[in-house]
C-alpha cells in the first residue's frame, strides 16, 4: 500500500540528485514519459560493462557479471511486490506486453475487455487477435471523471472474456486507472489481467498483489531513469503454467529431445536467449536507486510537481486535458494558438524538452474525446519548480 503520508523530497534532496544526473544542469528535461534522464552511476554501470565486453569478450564479461545480472530480477521484483522468477527481461515494454498479450489462451468468439487509454501498440495487437483468433474488442467508457467506468466494465464480464486488458498510466496524459478496482473483477470472475505499467512504474508505487493483474509490463527508460532498449514482464506464478509463449527459443524452454522442450517453470520462458547485458545491468542500477529513494516519496514528488505545472499552464491561459480524479507526472496541454510540434521545436531551441502526442497513440481516447495533437511536459523527481516557471513562461513568450 503506498503511503499516503510520504513526503515529498525536499529540496535539498532533489539538489543532490540532481548533482547525481549528469543532464539535469544541461537541459531543462521536461519528456521523462518519452525517455527520461539516468544517473552517472547508470551510466558508468553500462559503460564499464561494455568496456568489460570489449576488453575480456562479450560471453566472458557476462560470466563475470552473472551474480549483478541475477540481482536485476531480484530488484525489479522487490520494486513491484514479485518474486524474481516471475520476471522476464526484454528490451522495451511492448515486447513484454506481447509476450504475455499472446500467451493467452483465447477461444473464437470470445471477447478482449479493454479501455479508452489503450496504448497504441496494444491496440494494433488486439486488432491482430481480431484477425488471427476471432476475437472481438470490448472497449469500456470513461466513468465521470475519466477513469474506465468500473461498474460498466464489471457488469461487461461474463464466461466468454479471454482477457482484461488496461493501460495504468496512458502515452496522451496523467489520468491514472483504478487498476486494483480492476483487479478485483477480474480476479472474482478468474480471468486473465494484463496491467501495461509502462508509464507508471518508477512513476507510482505498483504491487501486483494489490492490483491483481497476472501479468504487468514495463520499460526501463521512461520514470524508472534506466537505458533506453530495456524492459521486462511479470507473470504472476500462479498463472504461469497456463501461459504459453508464443515463440519460445532454447533459453526460455530447454530442448530436451530431437521432438520435444521443457518450458521454464519461470517467467523465464518469456525471455530470448540475447540481450544487452549492459542495459539489464544499467536497468539494475537505475532500480535500485528508485528502491533507495522509495517509491511513495517519489510518486509524492511528482505529484507536486505535476499540480504545479498545471496550475501554472492553466494560469498562463492553455487548456489541460489530463484525465482522472487526481493526474500523475504527465501533461498534456493546449493553447494560445500554439502549433504543438512547432512549440517543441523552439522549446528544443531554448534547450527545454517536451514532446508532443498525437491521436494515432491512442486512438480510443482522441476519438472519444476528439483530440488532436497535444502538448505533452512530463515532470519527474527530479524536475524543479524553477525548470517549471521557466518552461511555461518560454511556452507564454512563444
Ligand atoms: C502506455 C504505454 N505503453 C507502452 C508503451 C511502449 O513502450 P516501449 O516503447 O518501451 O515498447 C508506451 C510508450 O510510450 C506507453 O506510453
Amino acid at each position: 500500500m503506498v503511503d499516503a503520508g510520504a513526503l515529498p523530497l525536499s529540496t535539498a534532496e532533489v539538489a543532490q540528485l540532481r548533482s547525481n544526473t549528469p543532464g539535469a544542469d544541461n537541459v531543462v528535461h521536461l519528456n521523462h514519459a518519452g525517455s527520461s534522464l539516468p544517473t552517472q552511476a547508470t551510466l558508468d554501470t553500462q559503460i564499464h560493462h561494455l568496456q568489460r565486453e570489449a576488453m575480456m569478450g562479450g560471453y566472458e564479461a557476462a560470466d563475470e557479471a552473472a551474480d549483478r545480472s541475477d540481482q536485476v530480477y531480484a530488484s525489479i521484483g522487490s520494486l513491484i511486490g514479485a518474486d524474481h522468477n516471475e520476471i522476464a527481461r526484454f528490451e522495451q515494454a511492448t515486447a513484454a506486453w506481447n509476450a504475455g498479450f499472446w500467451s493467452i489462451p483465447m477461444k473464437r468468439g470470445q471477447r478482449i475487455i479493454t479501455a479508452n487509454a489503450a496504448y497504441g501498440a496494444n491496440a494494433v495487437a488486439f486488432l491482430r487477435a481480431v484477425e488471427r483468433r476471432g476475437v472481438t474488442i470490448d472497449v469500456v467508457g470513461d466513468d465521470d471523471s475519466g477513469h474506465v467506468d468500473v461498474d460498466e466494465l464489471a457488469r461487461r464480464v461474463d464466461s466468454d472474456v479471454a482477457l482484461i486488458a488496461l493501460t495504468h498510466v496512458p502515452t496522451n496524459g496523467g489520468l491514472v486507472n483504478p487498476a486494483a478496482a480492476v483487479g478485483k473483477i477480474a480476479n472474482n470472475a478468474s480471468i486473465p489481467y494484463l496491467l501495461d505499467a509502462c508509464q507508471s512504474v518508477g512513476h507510482l508505487h505498483l504491487d501486483v498483489d494489490e492490483i491483481g493483474c497476472d501479468l504487468l509490463s514495463g520499460t526501463g527508460r521512461k520514470y524508472l531513469r534506466g537505458p533506453r532498449g530495456t524492459g521486462f514482464l511479470y507473470a504472476s506464478e500462479q498463472m504461469i503454467e497456463r501461459l504459453i509463449p508464443d515463440h519460445p527459443d532454447h533459453h526460455g524452454a530447454d530442448w530436451t529431445t530431437l521432438t520435444d522442450y521443457e518450458l521454464k517453470p519461470s517467467a523465464r520462458r518469456f525471455e530470448s536467449w540475447e540481450f544487452s547485458h549492459g542495459g539489464w545491468l544499467g536497468l539494475g542500477n537505475a532500480v535500485d536507486e528508485a528502491l533507495a529513494i522509495g517509491t511513495d516519496r517519489i510518486e509524492a514528488t511528482i505529484y507536486e510537481r505535476a499540480d504545479s505545472l498545471r496550475k501554472r499552464l492553466r494560469a498562463a491561459g492553455f487548456t489541460v486535458w489530463d484525465l482522472g480524479a487526481r493526474p500523475c507526472g504527465i501533461v498534456t496541454a493546449t493553447g494560445n494558438g500554439l502549433d504543438p510540434s512547432a512549440a517543441k521545436t523552439a522549446l528544443q531551441a531554448r534547450n527545454i524538452n517536451i514532446s508532443v502526442t498525437t491521436p494515432a497513440s491512442t486512438r480510443f481516447d482522441a476519438t472519444n474525446r476528439d483530440l488532436r495533437d497535444m502538448m505533452r511536459i512530463s515532470v519527474h523527481y527530479t524536475t524543479t519548480e524553477a525548470e517549471i516557471r521557466h518552461a511555461v513562461a518560454a511556452l507564454t513568450e512563444l
